[in-house]
């Protein structure tokens, strides 16, 4: 497996690439690579020649320092972990700050009709400017055909499509199933940040999601907001950040409800300093 950490070696290869008519597939990640990220993996070199996975743990998304100082940096086991798929066609493009950002490391301001200002937006200001920032770096830098991002991050993805409608990026935006574990728990690099007796609680999280869901059926998006909130108002270990029923394609929350809007349900928890999202369509 080739892992680059200039853009210029990697850009080199990538021409030969394209010389071949190959497409090119791309799975941006922070790295602390998990079984999510291999099944995005898997599904870019079903459609493509070749796929780039990117590792980089990017600051200008960050608006709480702490977290960036403790988001995992786990570049070896990351290499490990990609070989276990014995798939020639991956490359790894690992590269220092210095590479991505042209000048200054810091995010450019985007208006995406604003998706930017609902959930993560209202609780991590200047995130998605961070995060579109370098999605677009590495589409200029790469230029892919294909780009995969988890549902996990729903809204990222969301705001990833609009950033290429409105840049007019020609890329394929793939979003991809959230990957859980067995007991129901999202998979997150954030997860290893986990105490046992955190891990152990951790799952309520989806539990209470999959609840929400069958009482959607029957209440309104406020009565089965209301019912979350004192789901974990008495709970010794998760702290709710948010709760919202909102629609997919808006990211607006719902007030009434409409067959005809797809709607998901969305949920930012802290178990100590850790914080974990997760999210579930409704209809
Ligand atoms: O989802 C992530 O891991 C990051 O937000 C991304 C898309 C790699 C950008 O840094």
């Amino acid at each position: 497996m080739r892992v680059y950490k200039l853009k210029q070696d990697l850009q080199a290869h990538l021409k030969k690439v394209l010389e071949l008519q190959n497409a090119i597939g791309l799975v941006p990640t922070m790295g602390a690579l998990h079984q999510g990220h291999l099944s995005l993996v898997t599904t870019a070199l079903k459609d493509n020649e070749v796929v780039v996975v990117s590792i980089f743990v990017n600051p200008t998304q960050f608006n709480n320092q702490n977290d960036l100082h403790n988001y995992p940096r786990t570049l070896d086991s990351d290499l490990k972990l990609l070989e276990t798929l014995k798939n020639s066609n991956i490359i790894v493009y690992a590269p220092e700050a210095s590479d991505v950002y042209q000048d200054e490391i810091t995010a450019q301001s985007f208006s995406f009709d604003g998706l930017e200002h609902e959930m993560e937006g209202e609780f991590r200001k200047g995130h998605f400017n961070g995060v579109a920032t370098v999605v677009k770096n590495l589409f200029e830098i790469i230029k892919p055909h294909n780009a995969y991002f988890g549902e996990k991050d729903f809204q990222q993805l969301q705001i990833v499509r609009k950033l290429v409608e409105i840049t007019g990026f020609d890329i394929n935006i793939i979003g991809c199933p959230i990957l859980r574990e067995n007991d129901g728990l999202a998979m997150s690099s954030r997860n290893g940040r986990l105490t046992q007796e955190q891990r152990n609680v951790v799952p309520f999280i989806y539990k209470t999601l999959k609840t929400a869901k069958v009482k959607f059926g029957t209440k309104s998006a406020n009565e089965v907001s209301e019912w979350v909130k004192s789901e974990f108002a008495n709970h010794k270990l998760l702290a709710l950040e948010y709760f919202t029923i909102a629609n997919e394609t808006t990211l607006k929350p719902v007030k009434r409800k409409n067959k005809q809007n797809k709607c998901r349900a969305f949920i930012a928890v802290f178990v100590g300093d850790v914080r974990l999202i997760d999210n579930i369509e409704l209809n």
